[in-house]
Order: structure tokens, then sequence, then C-alpha cells
């Protein structure tokens, strides 16, 4: 098996460089500088990978390089900037693809335009293979394993610590509108902007009081309707890490930056993901997915999800996590690497992990 990483001098290409190595796969490293993809190989200490280099302007030699792999994971960010290209060529290539995006306008652009071309072609593309969005999506169809009919999803982030990556902060300015609309919300088969959040507050587990929340685009909103029949979904964050995202950032600010949070400060980081049903019978469901080091389990992730592509195969097309992958099977492998998740159906606990 070889595995392609695009974007792989970025820091969390790098990031999955260093996974795919753990694992002893096999790889080539995309991009667009050789300079920067030397440097990176130098880093991680694979100075005898194979390199290619490839701009997202040179659509044959972007094919050329993801011909020789199995799969692709994209690490190139801004995506909703350069996204297309590149799937467009791993499509051509017949080359299965993965991307580290978290840009929820662009997640739904990859649905609407490359379902048909990548089921004709054999290749099976799933945007957003991030910390929040498998996770989420995978406990959400679990969710409706145990509540239906399901009238609404909400998705909530609450995370401690950390710090972004210069791409991150990148791909924030450059959905700075989106993220300042609040994002997409789902409403009975179709996706619009504007809607305003059901919610203002949502309470932690075990917290003493709610905290106040607000919308922010998330790729889970795009992802779970595709699987669980559902008249509404929104995504939520809390109000301190909207503020935080919305600070007004220039590129020569973004520029002066470290490339992204250390090792001890991804260490520190704690997040809280929560998927909340609402059963049209007022039966409800929540989801806790309880973990720490975004950047990391986005690396552990997208290589796992980009290996069972290959190793396990899936059906061809644009599909959603749990359209790809048993959810169950899927977060028990993330168990080891700090992930823990529990269901809970109307106060009774009835899963865990
Ligand atoms: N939960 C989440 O939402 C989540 C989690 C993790 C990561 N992410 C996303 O992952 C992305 C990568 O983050 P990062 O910190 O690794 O960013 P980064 O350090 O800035 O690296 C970006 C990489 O993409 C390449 N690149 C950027 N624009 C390109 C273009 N137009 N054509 C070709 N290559 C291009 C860069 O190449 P050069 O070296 O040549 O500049 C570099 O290799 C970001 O969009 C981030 O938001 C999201």
């Amino acid at each position: 098996m070889k595995i392609a990483v695009y974007g792989a001098s970025g820091y969390q290409g790098k990031l999955v460089l260093a996974e795919l190595a753990r694992r002893n796969i096999d790889m080539l490293l995309v991009g667009r500088n050789a300079i920067r993809l030397r440097e990176a190989a130098t880093i991680v200490g694979i100075v005898d990978a194979e390199q290619r280099v490839a701009d997202t302007d040179d659509h044959d030699a972007l094919v050329a390089a993801f011909r020789e792999c199995d799969a692709l994971i994209n690490c190139a960010g801004p995506f909703t900037s350069s996204g297309h290209a590149v799937i467009r060529a791993a499509i051509a290539a017949g080359c299965h693809y993965v991307d580290t995006s978290g840009e929820q306008l662009y997640t739904k652009t990859v649905f609407d335009t490359f379902a048909d071309e990548a089921e004709r072609a054999g290749v099976t593309v799933i945007p957003a293979t991030n910390d929040g969005c498998v996770p989420g999506d995978l406990v959400a169809h679990l969710l409706a394993e145990r509540v239906q009919p399901i009238e609404e999803i909400t998705v909530s982030h609450f995370i401690v610590g950390g710090g972004y990556s210069r791409g991150s902060l990148r791909s924030a300015v450059g959905t700075i509108d989106a993220i300042k609309a609040g994002g997409l919300s789902y409403d009975d088969g179709d996706w619009s902007t504007g809607t305003p959040a059901r919610h203002a507050s949502v309470t932690l587990p075990d917290a003493p009081q709610p905290t106040e929340v607000v919308k922010l685009p998330l790729s889970e909103v795009v992802t779970i309707p595709r699987h669980v029949p559902v008249r509404h979904v929104e995504s939520l964050v809390d109000a301190a890490l909207s503020a935080q995202l919305n600070a007004p950032l220039t590129p020569q600010i973004i520029d002066s930056l470290p490339e992204g949070p250390t090792e001890e400060d991804r260490r520190a980081q704690r997040f809280t993901y929560l998927i909340d049903a609402v059963g049209r019978d007022g039966q409800s469901a929540r989801g806790v997915v309880r973990g720490h080091d975004t950047y990391g389990i986005t690396t552990v992730i997208a290589v796992e999800a980009a290996r069972r592509l290959v190793a396990d195969g899936a059906k061809p097309g644009v599909l959603a996590p749990a359209q790809a992958y048993d959810p169950t099977n899927f977060l028990a492998f993330l168990a080891p690497h700090g992930i823990s998740w529990t269901i809970t159906v109307s106060d009774t606990p009835t899963a865990q992990q």
C-alpha cells in the first residue's frame, strides 16, 4: 500500500508523514515546492522518502504523482481555494482521497461537485477526516440507531488550550464571512445559511451551569444528513472560542506566528464534542466525545481513514465517514489514541468505550 500526502511540507502534513512512518506505510510526499518538501522529509527523519513536485495548476503533474499511489491524504489548506484541483486529479488518477479540511462550505461543494465523477471512476472521496467530523459523524450514526425518528441533531465543540496552526488560521481567515454568519444549517432536505441557531446555551456533562454557544460552521452539518434521517442539524461552539476565531488577523500577523502549537501545548489541550439528538417523540440522546490534541488526533484519523479505504474498500463516490467505516469499529480504533466516547439515551447509559 502506498499513500500520497499532498501539502506534505505543512504543519499537519509533517505530522501525517511521521504517522505513516510510524505505521510502516509506504508514502509519497507531494507539494508545490521541492525545497520545502525536502526540509519536511529531513525534519520528520525520512530523507529517503520519495518526493514529487506538483502545483495545483498542473493537473497532469498531480495525476502522474497520484497514479503511483492507492490513496491520498490532502493536507494543503486553505482547501476552499485549492482542494478541488487536488480532488479532480485524484479521481483522474484512480486514487482514493481524504483530507484534513475543517472548511464547511468546501466540504459541501465536494459532495455537490464530485459525487458522480468519483462514483464513475470507482474512487472514494471523504472530505473532513479531522478530529471533529469523523467522531461526530460516527457517533451521530450510532445515536440514530437508538432514537427514531429524529427531529434535530446539534453538534457542539468545546476546546480548552492548544492553540492553532498558521494553516488553520489561514483557513479561518479565508472563510471568515461564513464563520461570522454561522455557516450552514440543515433543514428538511436542504442546507442554507442565515438560519438562527435553535440553541443559545449547552450544558456540558457534570457542569453546574449551561455554557453560552454560538453557531459555527462545522462539516458534521454537511455529512450527518447523508446517512441519518433528521429534520434539522446545526453546529455550535462555545462563545469564547468563536471570539478567538473572529479576532481580526492579517496574513502578515499569521506569517509572524509559529507554524503551530508545540508538543507541550498539544498535550495540554482538551476537547469535548457533544452530539445531541432529540427525537420527534421527545426522547433525547447525547453522544460525548472527549480527547486531547486536535492535530495529533486528526493525524491518526486521516491516516487510518486512508488506510482503510485501501485495505477494506468502501463504495465509490463522495461519502460521509459513517458511510465508509463501521462506526463502532472505527471509534474503538481511536480509543488507544486518547479518544473516549459515550452515548446516553434519555439519561440511561447504553454504550461506552
Ligand atoms: N479540525 C479541523 O478542522 C482541522 C484539524 C487539523 C487541520 N486542519 C486543516 O488542515 C490544513 C493544513 O493545516 P497546516 O497547519 O498544516 O497548514 P500549513 O502549515 O500552512 O501547511 C499548508 C500546506 O499546504 C500547502 N499549500 C497551501 N496552499 C497551497 C496551494 N495553493 N497549492 C499547493 N500547496 C498549497 C503548503 O505548501 P508550501 O509549503 O509550499 O507553502 C503546505 O504544505 C488547514 O486548512 C487546517 O485548517 C483542520
